[in-house]
């Protein structure tokens, strides 16, 4: 079968390597050169590695509870039943996981886990040493390999996809094939800071919703509460809390348990909105104190995070470092089974790009890298498969434009919060990326408001009103972003009561400004 895989992280180089050990003719389509994305910047690691008090049930157990109820279970099944075996492949391919003088695999803990069972590798670089990995894999296969080919639409014939637009070297170009294995990660760039690299656009989920795809759970977005607050955002890992580094406030304070019991290790959304408005009140950047865990270990076991922390003027072995909160996951997606099948015939969507139902309203740290191995593997043995009459029930389906100005019929919405400004939104600055961007962290963010929201939703639809050219990438990001905020908006608006990592306000929400 002629395989079309866009995109090459984790989730899309796992795929294309089972479909092409499948004996499919697979060719990857990737946007910048191979192996670029998010998956080789994560530091966190591979969850799924379980000692003797530990099993994939109380794996699956944690997931749910940090999902906030909205998870899958069965997703959540297939994602920890596939952990042993996704582990083992990333190893067989020559990911050197971290382990103790006795050879033993190293297991690392982080936020929201009620176990050590992270697999990392390089201490805090896991995401560069996989993609490394799988790069030379792929490199070292018959696959084809179309570097700096942007995704420019699916080819939807007769209700089935059968392939794609790309566009190489400037020129649109027809690729067809008869399954096509979306892989383009998550949305980032969406929001004015964000741990993503450059390019994380949303493409592929943009171009399923064009493509009359179902996609879901937009409105749930996961801020990393730890990024550096100095220069360029820069994660430091929840792994650094895992080994004990605390959160304080001015007054040198353990702000965070005053929200949760588990404190710095409580749900990854808790900690994240714990630090902004603590952040808000103080008027400065909350601090994370790592100086207990020593000179010594804090370089051995995070070399990247020591790096750059002290390139950037921080000695985080002798002072506590500023932190805030960035964008960093999206949870929802392209809506799909648990084998990667979107509600069109031939597409499938894995990784980032998918929403398979594991993360629910809130992702477990490190599971999604796992989900990327498990369910990448998952959609390439199901290629083969005859295409289900109902590949799974269909959810709400989120509209794919906003409402006009002031039309509060197209998207229901009941107030929860009590409006302070009913002044209607006339003075919309004229459209550029970095407007759209600073919009959604303002209005679409950690902590929202109906005024936000309502405001949100306006501006991007006389955005989406205005003339836009696409000539350029660049452009059709912009139309990429543009079409994902209307649906995330849209999204937030029709969940009215907070859940996990969609959070009301009932009050003007803090401002959180980042230098
Ligand atoms: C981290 O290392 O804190 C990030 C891990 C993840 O997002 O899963």
């Amino acid at each position: 079968m002629k395989v079309v895989v866009v995109g090459s992280g984790i989730a899309g180089l796992t795929a294309a390597l089972h479909a092409h050990e499948r004996g499919h003719s697979v060719t990857v389509l990737t946007k910048g050169a191979l192996g670029d994305g998010c998956t080789g910047y994560a530091q966190g690691g591979v969850a799924g590695m379980y000692g003797s008090d530990d099993s994939p049930a109380q794996h699956a157990a944690d997931t749910l509870a940090a999902a906030a109820g909205l998870a899958d279970p069965a997703a959540v099944e297939a994602l920890v039943e596939g952990a042993g075996a996704g582990i083992a492949e990333l190893i067989m391919r020559g990911v050197a996981f971290d382990r103790s003088a006795d050879g033993t695999l190293l297991r690392g803990r982080e936020a929201a886990h009620s176990r050590a069972r992270i697999a990392h590798a390089g201490g805090d670089a896991t995401g560069a040493a996989i993609a490394r990995a799988l790069v030379s894999a792929t490199r070292a296969s018959a696959i084809t390999v179309v570097e700096q080919a942007f995704l420019l639409d699916l080819v939807v014939t007769d209700g089935a996809v059968r392939g794609a637009r790309v566009l190489v070297d400037g020129v649109p170009t027809p690729v067809d094939a008869e399954a096509v294995v979306l892989a383009t990660g998550g949305a980032g760039h969406l929001y004015a800071h964000t741990t993503n690299p450059e390019g994380t656009t949303g493409d592929g989920i943009a171009a399923a919703l064009r493509a009359g795809a179902d996609v879901a759970d937009l409105e749930f977005v996961q801020f990393h509460p730890t990024i550096l607050a100095a220069g360029p955002a820069f994660l430091v890992s929840e792994a650094v809390r895992g080994e004990g580094a605390t959160l304080i406030d001015d007054d040198g304070r353990r702000f965070t348990f005053d929200s949760h019991p588990d404190g710095e290790l409580a749900p990854r959304d808790v900690v994240a909105r714990v630090i902004a408005r603590c952040a808000a009140e103080q008027g400065s950047p909350v601090r994370l104190d790592a100086t207990m865990l020593g000179a010594e270990t804090l370089r051995d076991r995070f070399p990247t995070i020591d790096r750059v922390t002290r390139e950037r003027g921080f000695d985080w072995a002798h002072a506590p470092i500023p932190v805030t909160p960035a964008a960093h996951y999206l949870m929802g997606g392209i809506v799909t089974d648990v084998d990667g099948r979107s509600t069109i015939p031939g597409l499938f969507a894995v990784g980032e790009t998918a929403r398979t139902g594991v993360h629910g309203a809130n992702r477990l740290a490190s599971n999604s890298l796992l989900e990327g191995a498990v369910f990448g593997a998952r959609a390439a043995a199901a290629l083969a498969l005859p295409w289900p009459a109902e590949s799974r029930a269909r959810r709400a389906t989120i509209p794919a434009r906003a409402a006009a100005p002031g039309d509060d019929s197209a998207v229901p919405f009941t107030d929860t919060a009590p409006h302070t400004d009913t002044t209607p939104f006339t003075d919309t600055a004229a459209f550029t990326r970095a407007e759209l961007q600073r919009l959604m962290w303002d209005d679409v963010g950690l902590l929202r408001t109906a005024e936000g929201l309502r405001r949100a939703r306006d501006t991007i639809a006389v955005w989406t009103a205005q003339p836009h050219s696409a000539r350029a990438i660049a452009d059709h990001e912009d139309a990429n972003l543009l079409l994902l905020a209307a649906a995330t908006v849209s999204a937030a608006l029709d969940r009215t009561e907070s859940v996990g990592s969609h959070h009301l306000e009932t009050t003007a929400a803090p401002v959180l400004e980042i230098a």
